[in-house]
C-alpha cells in the first residue's frame, strides 16, 4: 500500500562492532589494506567493502547514507559536509562548458546565487523559469541542456514541483530531473515520481536539532560512484566530506523523523488555518487556496502532512520585523535562518535566506517585502502558542 519511507527507516538493523545497538563510529581518516594489490583496486574502484580515505567514504558515512537511501527509495546515497556541499557537486558532475541548467527560479538563495554567479564562471548558463508551469520549463530547454532543477516544495515560496510531469520532460529531452526535497522529507518521495538525483540539507528537517549541517544525494550506485569516482569524482574532487561523528548524531536523529515530521505538518496545518481565518495572507501547502494543493496531496505520503513551513505577508518589511522581534521576545520562537527545529523559526527572507537574489527579481518570483517565513515547531500545546501570536499580531495593528 503505497510507499512507506518511515517503514524503511524502522527495518534498518545494525549490529556494532561490539554488538553496540548502534553503529561503532569509525574514527579513522586512513584505513589499511593486507596486502598492496587491494589498495591498487580499492583505487580502481574494484574492491568493494574496503575503505581507502575518509574524503573518499567511511563507514559511519556509508551508514548514514545508506539509511537515507533506504527513506528516499534510491539505490544509494553520499552524504556531505552541508547541503550545498551536495548540490554543487552534483551539479558541477552533470555539467561542464557550454552546458545549460533549466532551473525553477524560486529556489534556496544559495543555490541561485551558485547557478547565477558561480558555475557562470565556467560557462555553464541557467534559464530560471516558474517550474509551475510545464510549458514553460520545457520551452527553456536547449541542445545544450542537461539538467532540470527544482525543490519539491519550494524555498521561501513554498510552491510545488510536479515531479511526475518534470520527469516525463527529463526523461524525453535526455535530462537528469534534480530535486531538492528539503522542505518535504517523508511527505514526498521524488524518486517515486521520477527524479533521478534527490538531495537533502540535512541541516534543515532531518537533523532537526540545529547543531549541525550536513547534506546527502539520494540517486543510483553507478552516479553515486561518478560522485566519489578518484580521478572525475565532484564529491571526491571537491572535498566537502562529512565528519563520522557528525553522521552518526545524524543517524540518531533520523529515526525520529518520522514522529517529528507528524507534528510539525500537524502544527503547520493548525497556525496556517488559524491566520488564514484572521485575515492573514497565508501561504501553505495544506490550505486549499494554495495553487498547488491537490498536486501536493497527488504526491504525498499521507501520515506525514504537508510539512512544517508557511508563510504570510504581513504588508511591510518594517512590520515583518516588529513582530518577528516581539514573537521571540514573547519566546514563541527564535528570529534565525533555517528550518527543521524543535523551536518555531522565523525570518524575512527577502532580507536573509533570498537576499542573494537582485531585489528586482524577488518581486518578479513574489518574494514581497512583508512576507515572513516560519518553520513551525514541536510545540506540545499549539493553541497556546496561536493565541499568543495572535496577541502579538494585534497589538502591533497587524490584525
Ligand atoms: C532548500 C534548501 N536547499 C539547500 C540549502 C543549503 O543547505 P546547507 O545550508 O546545509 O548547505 C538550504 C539552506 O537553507 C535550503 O533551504
Amino acid at each position: 500500500m503505497g510507499f512507506k519511507p518511515a517503514n524503511r527507516i524502522q527495518d534498518l538493523q545494525y549490529f556494532g562492532e561490539f554488538g553496540g545497538v548502534n553503529p561503532s563510529i569509525s574514527d579513522s581518516s586512513t584505513y589499511t589494506f593486507l596486502s598492496a594489490k587491494t589498495m591498487f583496486d580499492t583505487f580502481e574502484g574494484n574492491a568493494d567493502g574496503c575503505y581507502l580515505y575518509s574524503r573518499h567514504s567511511s563507514p559511519s558515512n556509508l551508514y548514514l547514507g545508506e539509511a537515507l537511501a533506504a527513506m528516499e527509495g534510491t539505490e544509494t546515497a553520499n552524504v556531505s559536509a552541508s547541503g550545498m556541499g551536495a548540490i554543487t557537486p552534483v551539479l558541477m558532475q552533470l555539467c561542464g562548458a557550454g552546458d545549460h541548467i533549466v532551473s525553477s527560479r524560486t529556489i534556496y538563495g544559495g543555490t541561485y546565487a551558485f547557478l547565477k554567479n558561480f558555475i557562470s564562471r565556467f560557462h555553464v548558463e541557467t534559464s530560471f523559469v516558474d517550474i509551475t508551469k510545464l510549458d514553460a520549463v520545457e520551452a527553456a530547454i536547449t541542445k545544450n541542456t542537461k539538467v532540470l532543477y527544482c525543490e519539491t516544495v519550494s524555498n521561501p515560496l513554498l510552491e510545488v514541483a510536479d515531479i511526475k510531469g518534470l520527469a516525463a520532460i527529463a526523461k524525453k529531452h535526455k535530462l537528469k530531473l534534480v530535486v531538492d526535497n528539503t522542505f518535504s522529507p517523508l511527505s514526498i518521495s521524488p524518486a517515486i515520481w521520477g527524479a533521478d538525483i534527490i538531495i537533502h540539507s540535512l541541516t534543515k528537517f532531518i537533523n532537526g536539532s540545529s547543531d549541525t549541517v550536513g547534506g546527502v544525494v539520494c540517486s543510483t550506485q553507478k552516479f553515486i560512484n561518478d560522485l566519489r569516482n578518484v580521478n572525475q569524482g565532484a564529491s571526491m574532487l571537491l572535498g566537502s566530506t562529512m565528519d563520522s561523528l557528525r553522521a552518526a548524531s545524524i543517524l540518531k536523529n533520523l529515526r525520529t523523523l518520522h514522529i517529528r515530521m507528524q507534528q510539525h505538518s500537524k502544527n503547520g496545518l493548525f497556525l496556517a488555518q488559524k491566520f488564514e481565518a484572521d485575515g492573514l495572507k497565508t501561504v501553505y501547502p495544506g490550505l486549499k487556496s494554495h495553487p498547488s494543493h491537490e498536486l501536493f496531496k497527488s504526491m504525498m505520503n499521507a501520515q506525514y502532512g504537508y510539512g512544517g513551513m508557511l508563510t504570510i505577508d504581513v504588508g511591510t518589511l518594517e512590520k515583518a520585523n516588529e513582530l518577528m522581534e516581539l514573537m521571540q521576545n514573547r519566546n514563541l520562537g527564535y528570529l534565525a535562518v533555517s528550518l527543521g527545529f524543535y523551536k518555531t523559526l522565523f525570518s524575512a527572507p527577502g532580507t536573509s535566506t533570498s537576499s542573494e537574489i537582485p531585489e528586482h527579481e524577488q518581486k518578479a518570483m513574489g518574494i514581497s517585502d512583508g512576507l515572513i517565513r516560519f518553520s513551525i515547531g514541536l510545540d506540545d500545546d499549539i493553541e497556546r502558542t496561536y493565541h499568543m501570536m495572535n496577541a502579538c499580531m494585534k497589538e502591533l495593528g497587524i490584525l
